[in-house]
């Protein structure tokens, strides 16, 4: 079978469809999203996990989209929030409660509220005060909140510095040596259930010995806890399987699941992960079309009509995005050149390619690879951009999955001062 996002006849396809058919009717900058791929990376995860007690928490965070969830809901997925907008998203696209995990540092008392009045399955908590926090709201309203501690394993993921959550200098989980402590305190609050042991390494991982080492660490602490009576139903080792941006070699998705399979061999315990990148990165591509070409005698630019507040990874990550034409010139027409893609936004950081070897010409489409997560979640209005349209595809069907933002949405909430009296 053809892949779903791949050159034909010159022309790049998503599925059955082609990009430059999405740009004529929805225009660009547009997030294009392949059903099929999206289905496949979360069936991989099921197969391999089958055998094995599990819950597959999707990361919303890494494409919050309610199509996107909506399709995962439907194959039973749970879901990995971190806010209470995350929380009623999942809800919306029909994602069940019972399978939601709530991750983050600072989980506000009202979104603990919420998440506990929509019975969700357990909360990651981070600290001694928000332990304690969980544990007041939870009695305000007479529920009992279920809990896992996350565990800041100190290893170093090998990571980009700011997706490395692991590491002691990090905020994220509870330091090992203060780890018994809390779930002894745990056991004592009156509102809080212990249900499991939590840890997220960092995102983007391609070795998985860090990995490894922190479940090392997470068994040592539940025969801890069992030997002091506390005995725990899951282990949660969190997302982060990293995908193929250009020469990347991550683990297959089969392989990383059997690697910690492998660990947990013998222990009667459900396993929970939360991959986020490795389900939605090569499922989608933003599109773009080449407004202007400016070549010095030092640089070619590109100036495209997407832009950093469209798709902010190379910005603040450096991150290197596949950069295609929509369209391949396979007779040369134009000449390749050396560009550096750019955005119309007003920053030199606003980039999105560096340095490519590309033949292109005013008004071409191109393509930018690997945009299906961490693009459209992390895009803003910067510059009053209304953000990009997002469309799924699934054979040859078109779905609008989210409508292009107008001038309206931009300024939606905003007031302008009272009116003078007598002017
Ligand atoms: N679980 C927790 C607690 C997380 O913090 C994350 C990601 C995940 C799961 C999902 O990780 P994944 O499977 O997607 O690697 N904006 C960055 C990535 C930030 C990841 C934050 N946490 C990027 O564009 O590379």
């Amino acid at each position: 079978m053809n892949h779903p996002i791949e050159h034909r006849d010159n022309e790049l396809y998503i599925e059955s469809v082609s990009a430059a058919e999405i740009a004529k009717e929805f225009g660009t900058p547009t997030y294009i999203y392949s059903k099929a791929l999206i289905e496949k990376a979360f069936l991989s995860y099921q197969n391999i996990l089958a055998s094995h007690q599990s819950l597959i928490c999707y990361a919303v965070k890494a494409n919050s989209n309610l199509a996107i969830l909506d399709i995962l809901a439907r194959l039973g997925a749970g879901f990995d929030i971190v806010s209470e907008g995350e929380l009623k998203r999942v809800l919306t696209a029909g994602g069940d409660p019972k399978k939601i995990v709530f991750s983050g540092v600072g989980k506000k008392p009202s979104e603990m509220n919420c998440a506990l009045k929509s019975d969700i399955y357990c909360f990651n908590v981070e600290s001694e005060a928000e332990l304690t926090m969980l544990n007041e709201v939870s009695k305000k309203i007479g529920k009992t909140a279920s809990v896992s501690i996350r565990v800041n394993p100190d290893v170093n993921p090998t990571t980009h510095p700011y997706i490395a959550t692991g590491m002691r200098k990090n905020k994220f989980g509870v330091p090992k040596n203060e780890v018994i402590k809390l779930y002894e305190l745990a056991s004592r609050l009156p509102n809080i259930s212990i249900q499991g042991i939590d840890c997220h390494i960092g995102s983007q991982l391609v070795d998985l010995n860090p990995l490894i080492e922190s479940i090392h660490q997470l068994l040592e602490l539940i025969d801890v806890l069992q030997v002091k009576g506390i005995t725990l139903e899951h282990i949660n080792l969190g997302g982060g399987l990293g995908i193929i941006y250009r020469n990347e070699k991550p683990p297959s998705i089969a392989d990383y699941v059997s690697s910690i399979l492998n660990e947990l061999d013998g222990q009667n315990i459900k396993l929970i992960i939360e991959p986020g990148r490795s389900i939605v990165g090569n499922a989608g591509i933003l599109i773009t079309e080449v407004q202007y070409l400016k070549t010095t005698s030092h640089r070619n630019f590109a100036i495209v009509d997407a832009a950093m507040n469209d798709m902010l990874r190379p910005a603040l990550y450096d991150a290197w995005l596949e950069i295609l034409p929509v369209r391949l010139d396979r007779r040369n027409k134009t000449k390749a050149k050396t560009w550096d893609i750019v955005g119309p936004v007003c920053e030199s950081g606003d980039f999105l390619g560096h340095q490519r070897d590309l033949s292109i010409k005013q008004n071409d489409l191109l393509a930018i690879l690997g945009a299906g997560a961490y693009g459209f979640s992390m895009s803003s209005n910067y510059n009053s951009r209304g953000r990009a349209a997002e469309v799924l595809v699934d054979s040859n069907n078109v779905h609008l999955a989210r409508n292009r933002e107008s001038f309206s949405d931009l300024i939606l909430g905003e007031n302008l001062l009272p009116k003078k009296e007598n002017s």
